[in-house]
């Protein structure tokens, strides 16, 4: 009988911390009693199975409409397709109407979610050792999972209360360089950070995209949370910002549509050009990487995502208002009740802090005592309330001290009892 040693294996599947996205989306499931604050998952409320088959009947009788033979919309839906997919002219439209993102249809690969889009588009730009791939610290997990499954180095850039600064990534860069070594990229969420909920100003946008350009950098901007801002303060994104093309632009309709569809894109309209003087775009030259983790993305996905686009006209901002409604709500009503059991004139006292974010899915809490997993497992079995510690964000460790608060999936009332069980776990803990 072949007996493996773990060891033995891979240094991405040995390392624990590696581990954190499986214990993430299952801690719910493991504490079914406990308020659940640990995930991200989106509200669930307004799911509903009727609607997808009428959104994937929606986008077929779209393909029809648009004179589509029968026999192709078959082909197209059963068979192996296109490996960057087949509804980047609707993802082109809905990101003009949306952000403001002026990109043709072959700037676009359609993928399994952000996770395939970062894994593709770390594989692609990161050929040497030495290149290194620049990331703000804390960081969403995704990335640095896939940069490690790659053996890609990250280097964190400690971001405050308003994100990263530009220059910390300007003399990150140099670091590197001086080194030998080589900064390719940088990793950003500059709308709503997980698990920060930190935006990033205007005026830092512009200045980051001149960093990247003297550093020559390309920026991976990940953006799963900007359509869920109050009304009037959404910013644009770096890569409407763009004019230069430093910008990659990894989307996800994990939050704007369902996670369950696993459908991302990756936007990367840089010109490559190869051996014989033939240019096309990154998102079609990196098709070979896609190819090979996963071929092309599923098609009934991509069916009822792009049933999702049409029926709403390409406008998934307007879409989703209601949405961004029910997410406002439940951040208010989480910032009330941290207001109320940890009271800001006693905050010597009780010892808790946390930020004030705007909007997203996230905000941050500072407790008086070592908040790591074994704390959140007596949290969620005494206590009935679950959430993230924040050192499996850290790139370079930190954040012994800090719980990530995940309200998106938890009703005001629910968001109540949940903070006041965490009170009493606080309250209980003795600090150290
Ligand atoms: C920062 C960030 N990026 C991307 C995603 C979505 O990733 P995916 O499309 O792979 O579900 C999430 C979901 O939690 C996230 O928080």
């Amino acid at each position: 009988m072949v007996s493996l040693k773990h060891e033995s294996l891979h240094a991405g599947i040995v390392d624990p911390e590696m581990d954190s996205m499986r214990i993430l989306s299952e801690t719910a499931l493991r504490f079914p009693d406990a308020l659940s604050f640990s995930s991200g998952a989106p509200y669930d409320g307004n799911h509903d199975l009727t609607n997808l088959s009428f959104y994937i009947d929606r986008y077929i009788k779209h393909l029809r409409d648009s004179g589509m033979p029968e026999q192709r919309i078959t082909r197209l839906l059963f068979q192996y397709g296109p490996v960057n997919g087949f509804i980047q002219d609707e993802v082109a439209l809905m990101l003009k109407r949306d952000e403001n993102i002026d990109v043709p249809a072959e700037a676009i690969m359609i993928t399994h979610g952000f996770q395939e889009a970062a894994l593709v588009a770390l594989r692609g730009l990161f050929s040497s050792p030495d290149d290194v791939l620049l990331a703000v610290s804390p960081a969403y997990v995704g990335i640095r999972g896939a940069a490690r499954m790659l053996g890609i180095t990250v280097r964190g850039i400690t971001e405050g209360p308003d994100g990263m600064d530009p220059e910390d990534v300007a003399a990150a860069a140099r670091a590197v360089r001086a080194e030998g070594k080589r900064a390719v990229a940088l990793y950003v969420v500059p709308d709503f950070s997980n698990p920060s909920g930190t935006v990033l100003p205007l005026q830092a946008r512009e200045r980051l995209l001149e960093v990247a350009a003297e550093e020559d950098l390309i920026i991976l901007e990940d953006n799963p949370y900007g359509l869920f801002a109050r009304d009037g303060e959404s910013k644009p994104t770096l890569k409407s910002l763009d004019t230069d093309q430093r910008v990659a632009y990894l989307g996800s309709f994990a939050k704007s549509a369902f996670p369950g569809a696993r459908l991302g894109y990756l936007v990367a309209d840089q010109p490559v050009t190869d051996a014989t003087g033939s240019t096309r775009t990154l998102a079609q030259v990196l098709s070979k990487a896609k190819a090979m983790f996963t071929v092309g993305s599923s098609t009934l996905s991509q069916a009822a995502i792009g049933g999702i686009l049409v029926e709403n006209d390409y406008d998934l901002r307007s879409a989703t208002r209601e949405l961004a409604a029910v997410y406002i709500e439940r951040l208010d009503a989480t910032l009330a009740a941290l207001a109320e059991h940890f009271p800001p004139e006693r905050s010597a006292e009780h010892g808790v802090r946390w930020n004030t974010p705007r909007g997203g899915f996230f905000l941050t809490i500072t407790v008086p005592f070592t908040a790591d997993l074994a704390a959140m497992e007596r949290s969620a079995r005494d206590y009935g309330v679950s959430w993230a510690p924040m050192n499996m964000f850290y790139i370079d460790g930190g954040g012994d001290r800090e719980i990530r608060l995940g309200f998106s999936n938890l009703t005001p009332e629910a968001i109540r009892e949940g903070i006041a069980r965490l009170a009493r776990f606080i309250g209980e803990t003795p600090r150290d």
